[in-house]
């Protein structure tokens, strides 16, 4: 479903009303809504989180609120997560239903699962097949996943539940979904070479590859990107350490393998943003992502003499992430407060996700979140 134009009220409304429209419904519904914000969001929206996150831990806490209106500020994805983890009586709405991911939509069902029935016909060892979706992908996919025994992951725990799942079968053999980027850099920080990671092309047959490289290798990347970090180049890295001998380089692990081998360190949002803050006054970096994190980074950081910039000097906006504004959050939180007040309102934007999709959807997020 996509966005409706807005109410032509809010779409003129100045960014202060809009504001204040958000701030008086937030104050009136109290506890009764909650506001997530990703790392990602614009300041005018992250001004109003209650949490903000990256989404592993945008995954937990939506799934310890209590609030019977979750407002997720983040993309499509991230929304049906919280409503897979939300309990029945709680209801998750997005601002704008266009925020979308790009990457998501490159794993779609179908797609998989001729890839999947290919794999269990042609593979000797497929019953060592456990499939692995970052959890930007839709609920379709981590229903798929979960019904299939496999698991979700984030940036930030992909190391750990490769590893979970290698502790129980050393000769698991994973089929990483949407992001090949991810998986690559992740799985050759665990030792697996790049001649043992075999590629699966959506719409190719066979994927495209040679059937001996997929019955070998450990891991099968999917054939996903993130537009955003795809924009981050080796050369940009050569040019900041010709620049700069002292500037130090960070980026996120949907990167390209260079990228990520150039860099100094790489990590999910919240790591990112955890090292830099942490780093000592007069330090610089030059960061691999989404421009409204590294601005608002550069703009706290610049008083206590810690210098950043985006890596190769041009900022690199999510657009999907970027719909919603302010705009779009005061409209849904008049909405949410005049349907609590009892109007007979229409209801948009509510994410819901399928109960039996919900129910194995639910499967591969709590095997990611279960400490084991
Ligand atoms: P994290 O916030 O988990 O690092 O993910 C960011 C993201 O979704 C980039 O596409």
């Amino acid at each position: 479903m996509g966005q409706m134009p807005l109410p032509e009220k809010f779409l003129d409304m100045a960014g202060d009303e809009a504001a204040n429209v958000v701030r008086e419904c937030k104050a009136r519904l109290g506890k009764k809504v909650v506001i997530l914000g990703h790392h990602y969001q614009r300041d005018e929206i992250i001004e109003f989180a209650d949490f903000t996150g990256d989404s592993l831990r945008l995954s937990e806490i939506a799934a310890e609120q209590s609030a019977k209106y979750i407002v997720f500020c983040g993309v499509h994805f991230m929304a049906e997560s919280a409503d897979i983890l939300a309990s029945e009586d709680q209801m998750v709405f997005l601002p704008d239903m266009d925020a979308g991911c790009s990457m998501a939509d490159m794993a779609e069902i179908d797609d998989v699962e001729v890839c999947w029935e290919f794999l269990e016909k042609n593979l000797k060892n497929f019953k060592d097949i456990v499939p692995v979706t970052y959890v930007n992908s839709s609920a379709n996919i981590k229903a798929f996943v979960g019904r299939n025994g496999g698991y979700c992951c984030t940036s930030s725990n992909c190391e750990q539940v490769l590893k979970k799942i290698w502790d129980k079968n050393k000769n698991a053999k994973i089929l990483f979904l949407p992001d090949q980027h991810l998986g690559r850099n992740t799985a050759f920080k665990m030792g697996v070479p790049l001649n043992m990671m075999a590629f699966w092309k959506a719409g190719k047959e066979g994927g495209g590859g040679k059937l001996a490289q997929l019955q070998k290798s450990p891991v099968i990347l999917w054939n996903g990107s993130c537009c955003v970090h795809q924009k981050f180049n080796v050369e940009q890295i050569k040019a900041v350490r010709k620049a700069a001998k002292d500037m130090k380089i960070i980026v996120h692990p949907e990167c390209c393998f260079d990228v990520v081998q150039a860099a100094d360190y790489n990590g999910s949002t919240s790591q990112i943003i955890k090292i830099v803050e942490e780093s000592e006054p007069g330090s610089q970096w030059a960061i691999g992502t989404e421009s409204s994190l590294v601005n608002r980074l550069r703009d706290q950081l610049e008083p206590k003499g810690i210098y950043v910039q985006t890596l190769g000097g041009v900022p690199r906006q999510c657009s999907t992430m970027y719909r919603n504004d302010i705009q779009h959050l005061a409209w849904i939180m008049d909405l949410i407060y005049r349907l609590d007040a009892g109007e007979k309102v229409e209801m948009y934007n509510r994410v819901v996700v399928d109960d039996e999709i919900k129910a194995d959807a639910k499967l591969a997020l709590r095997r990611m979140l279960e400490k084991s």
